[in-house]
């Protein structure tokens, strides 16, 4: 069933909040007059840049935040759209693409999403310069972008003034929450995402309103027109207007759609400025962490690798694997695991796992087939061996099955992991061609870096974010 914005209820005090927030949010007049005046500059000097370059360029285009108005002022940036023939080949786009905006931006530097860019400065802006193909159809995109002049179109025609400032409202209370942003370290909400969330429920009260009584996952597609291909881990199923066949929110984690709810009813029954007031989640020290597993007489083990030379958004999905992998194989290798964490840092990767103790136990206790079958007989074999390491047994169990308890070599969990993590696939960059650049040591021999702090916090920290506010 399509959700449908439910009858507004009245709510002075969410009326006072959202009004005093609307208000510091919204850009000035004169900035917004700046703004526009920027961003035709700009779009001339491509084009007579391009002509001057006699470049293939079908089009330039300011679209995203900028061109709506719908930009956090603290973090504007112009998304500069360069559109080339769709008959021109990837290298020449990438080339013409990089070019073009290194003749119009100061202090360019070029950096990878989905495909490169530039990001650059024009008259004080920041600007990130794509490069893209010019498509006539929006289903059918030759490069990851080629949407985005689709959706500008979308957006601005319904976008009334009063939409635009519910988008910066909504935008900042996903940011407060720390849920903005589609980028793989986030798993949140782009900003399309929130621009098409709004303009269906009307507002963010609305929205909220209607996702306090969500249950995961969430399906906003008319029914009979979802996306195909959803991933079983889906959090919410939203058809892009332009091209329906892809789902807007396919970035967004179940984690993060989770907490939306959650604050939705929070903040409803408890509106207050707070809730628009971003603040940054303080890294949690060594030292603390420390006490707290101390205090919680649990063990973390922290796992550092050398950083590959990749972006975040690369790197990101394959570290939350590598995580995983080794949280999986220390649970199976007889650790009762409490949690796990993974910071990207500038120059290392970190995994920081918490096992209620820092030794398994020795024995380790072993199934053997039940009586009758030919494999009992290379069971009884093997565990009746002179050198076997057995600890008690075989025997049989009450079910009737056989059973051995052999002695494992290792108990510390450091030492365990250093056994396995060789043998994991953590992913064809994580994996060091030099084994010894692996750093296995239990925390409180583990070198400090600002990543390990932002590990512990994740790890040792969890709350929910409102809950300690006033
Ligand atoms: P941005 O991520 O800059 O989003 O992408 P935004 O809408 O401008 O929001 P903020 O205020 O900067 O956070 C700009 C445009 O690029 C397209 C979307 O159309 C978006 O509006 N885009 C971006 C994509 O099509 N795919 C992406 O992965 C990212
Ligand atoms: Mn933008």
């Amino acid at each position: 069933m399509p959700e449908r914005a439910p009858p507004a209820v009245t709510n002075p005090a969410a009326d006072r909040v959202e009004a005093e927030a609307s208000e510091r949010l919204a850009p000035s007049p004169e900035f917004l007059a700046r703004v526009a005046t920027v961003r035709e500059a700009l779009v001339k000097t491509v084009e007579s840049a391009a002509r001057a370059r006699s470049s293939p360029l079908v089009r330039a285009l300011v679209a995203g935040s900028a061109a709506r108005g719908t930009f956090l002022t603290d973090r504007l940036d112009i998304d500069l759209f360069l559109l080339f023939p769709p008959e021109l080949a990837r290298e020449r786009l990438r080339e013409e693409g990089l070019a073009l905006g290194r003749a119009v931006l100061s202090n360019p530097e070029t950096r990878y999403a989905e495909h490169p860019y530039l990001r650059g400065e024009f008259e004080g802006f920041r600007v990130d310069a794509v490069p893209g193909f010019a498509v006539s159809d929006p289903s059918a995109p030759l490069s990851p972008v080629d949407r985005t002049p689709f959706h500008q179109e979308y957006l601005s025609r319904r976008e009334t003034p009063e939409i635009v400032d519910q988008v910066r409202l909504a935008k900042q209370f996903f940011r407060t929450l720390g849920v903005y942003g589609s980028e793989a370290r986030t798993e949140g909400f782009s900003g399309y995402l929130v621009e098409l969330l709004v303009l269906r429920f009307g507002s963010l009260r609305a929205l909220l309103s209607a996702a306090r009584s969500w249950r995961l996952p969430v399906r906003l597609a008319e029914p009979g027109k979802e996306p195909p291909r959803l991933p079983a881990e889906v959090a919410l199923i939203l058809a892009d207007p332009v091209d329906p066949h892809r789902n807007v929110a396919s970035a967004l984690s179940r984690r993060n759609l989770a907490l939306v709810i959650l604050s939705a009813a929070a903040y409803l029954d408890r509106p207050s400025g707070d809730w628009f007031e971003p603040r940054v989640p303080a890294p949690m020290p060594r030292n603390d962490a420390l006490a707290r597993i101390a205090e919680r007489a649990s063990h973390v083990t922290v796992v550092v690798l050398p950083r590959p030379d990749l972006v975040d958004d690369t790197l990101y999905p394959q570290l939350r694997k590598a995580e995983r992998a080794i949280a999986d194989e220390l649970a199976r290798s007889g650790f009762e695991l409490l949690g796990s964490a993974s910071v990207a840092g500038r120059d290392r990767v970190i995994v920081a796992l918490e096992v209620a103790h820092a030794r398994r136990s020795t024995v380790r206790t072993q199934d053997g087939p039940p009586p009758g079958l030919d494999r009992v007989g290379h069971f009884l074999g093997k565990w009746t061996a002179s050198d076997a390491p057995v600890l008690q047994g075989p025997y049989v169990r009450p079910d009737g099955s056989l059973a051995v308890e052999s002695r494992r070599a290792e108990r510390e969990a450091e030492a365990v992991v250093r056994g396995f993590l060789p043998r994991l696939a953590l992913g064809k960059d994580l994996t060091p061609r030099d084994p010894t650049t692996v750093e296995v040591s239990a925390l409180s021999g583990a070198p400090e870096s600002p990543a390990l702090e932002e590990a512990l916090r994740d790890l040792l920290g969890k709350r929910l974010p409102w809950l300690d506010r006033t």
